[in-house]
C-alpha cells in the first residue's frame, strides 16, 4: 500500500498530531513539534521529499513524510519523485535503490550507519562463488543487499514480488540470495527449486512457533500475520503471511478485531492510527537500524545536506540494471 501524505503547504502543528495523538502523548508533543515544522520549512526551501518505510516511527510516518510503503513501494515511487533532493527516512540498501533510480538527484539518508543484518550477510565475491558454483543457474537477489551485490545478479526482488518474479522465469531451479527464510518460503509457495544462502533478519528471526502457540492460548481469536523473513515454521503456523504493504493491506480488508503483527514494532504503531477500533496486540521486535533514523538526523539531513549516498558508476549500471528487470516484471 503506498500513500502520498495529504500534507497542506504549511501544515500546522496541531493537524499534524491529531494524526499521531492516538500515539503520542499531548504532553509529549512539544519534544517533536518543533523538528516537524523544521522539516517542513526545509523539505520546500531544497525541493526535498522525504520517502519513508512502514518502519519509521509515527511521528516520521505520519508528520513529515511525503511517500510511505514498503520496499516495492519506495522503488516504485522514486521512479517519479519530482524534487531535487530525496531524502530516505529507511535503511541504507533502500537510500542506494532510490540512488540506483535517480542518479542525477541527490539522496539523503539521516545516518549512514542504518545498515540490515540481511545486506551485511553477503559480498559480491560470495555471489560470484555461488554463479561459479552453479553456472547457468539465475541469480534472483533480494533489495535488501549493496548495491554491489545487485551489480552481480540478474534481477532483484522484495518480499511484495518475490514469488512473481520466482515464476516469471520460468526456470526449475533459481539462486535466491540472501534470506534464507524467505527463500524457503516462496520454495514452498512456487514449488521452484531454490539454493539459497545463510543471511537473516536480525529482527524476524526471533519470532518462534512457540510465542506463536502462546498468543492462541493467551489472545483467542487472534489473527497473526507474518512477515515472510520470519522462519517456514513461523509462517505456517501464521494465518497470512506477506511483506510490510500486504500486511497492512490484510488488515485493511479483512479488519480483524484483534490481530498481531510478527514484524517490527513500528509497523502496529502505524497502522492502529487508522484502526482505532481494532485491537492490536504487540509481540514485536525493534530493527535497530530503522530506529537510527529519528525527527532530529532528518533535520539535520536537510539542514546540512548529508550524508548523500554515492554508487561508483560502473557499479551502479549493472545493480540498476537489475533493480530496473524487477520492476518491468513487477
Ligand atoms: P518490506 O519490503 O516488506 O517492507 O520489508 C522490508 C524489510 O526490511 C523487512 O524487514
Ligand atoms: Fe534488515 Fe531486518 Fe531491519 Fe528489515 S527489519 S532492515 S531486514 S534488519
Amino acid at each position: 500500500m503506498v500513500q502520498t501524505a495529504l500534507l497542506p503547504a504549511a501544515p500546522k502543528s496541531q493537524d499534524l498530531y491529531a494524526k499521531v495523538s492516538h500515539r503520542i502523548p499531548a504532553i509529549e508533543w512539544p519534544v517533536f513539534s518543533g523538528d516537524i515544522e523544521a522539516i517542513q520549512r526545509l523539505k520546500r526551501e531544497r525541493n526535498a521529499v522525504i520517502l519513508a518505510h512502514n518502519y519509521q516511527t509515527p511521528e516520521i510516518y505520519y508528520c513529515v513524510a511525503d511517500i510511505v510503503g514498503d520496499s516495492l513501494a519506495l522503488a516504485r515511487e522514486a521512479v517519479d519523485v519530482d524534487a531535487d533532493v530525496i531524502v530516505l527516512a529507511g535503511v541504507h540498501f533502500m537510500a542506494e535503490t532510490a540512488k540506483l533510480l535517480n542518479p542525477q538527484k541527490k539522496v539523503l539518508i539521516p545516518d549512514l550507519a542504518a545498515g540490515c543484518s540481511l545486506a551485511e550477510s553477503i559480498t559480491p565475491e560470495n555471489v560470484r562463488e555461488l554463479r561459479r558454483r552453479y553456472p547457468g543457474v539465475p541469480i534472483v537477489t533480494y533489495v535488501n543487499t549493496s548495491a554491489a551485490v545487485k551489480a552481480e545478479s540478474d534481477i532483484c526482488c522484495t518480499s511484495g514480488n518475490a514469488r512473481k518474479i520466482i515464476e516469471s522465469l520460468g526456470v526449475p531451479r533459481v539462486i535466491m540470495i540472501p534470506d534464507e527464510y524467505l527463500a524457503k518460503n516462496i520454495a514452498a509457495e512456487t514449488g521452484v527449486e531454490i539454493i539459497t544462502w545463510k543471511g537473516h533478519c536480525e529482527v524476524h528471526e526471533l519470532f518462534g512457533t512457540e510465542e506463536v502457540a502462546q498468543l492462541r492460548e493467551d489472545y483467542p481469536g487472534v489473527v497473526i500475520l507474518a512477515h515472510p523473513e520470519c522462519s517456514p515454521e513461523v509462517v505456517q503456523a501464521a494465518d497470512f503471511s506477506g511483506s510490510t504493504a500486504a500486511i497492512a493491506n490484510y488488515v485493511a480488508k479483512e479488519r480483524p478485531e484483534r490481530v498481531a503483527l510478527l514484524t517490527e514494532c513500528s509497523m502496529s504503531d502505524n497502522i492502529s492510527v487508522q484502526y482505532p477500533e481494532l485491537e492490536f496486540i504487540r509481540p514485536c521486535n525493534l530493527c535497530p537500524h530503522m530506529k537510527r533514523i529519528s525527527l532530529a538526523n532528518i533535520r539535520s539531513a536537510l539542514e546540512k545536506m548529508e550524508h548523500e549516498v554515492e554508487i561508483d558508476p560502473v557499479t551502479a549500471v549493472r545493480a540498476r540494471r537489475a533493480v530496473e528487470r524487477m520492476l518491468a516484471v513487477s
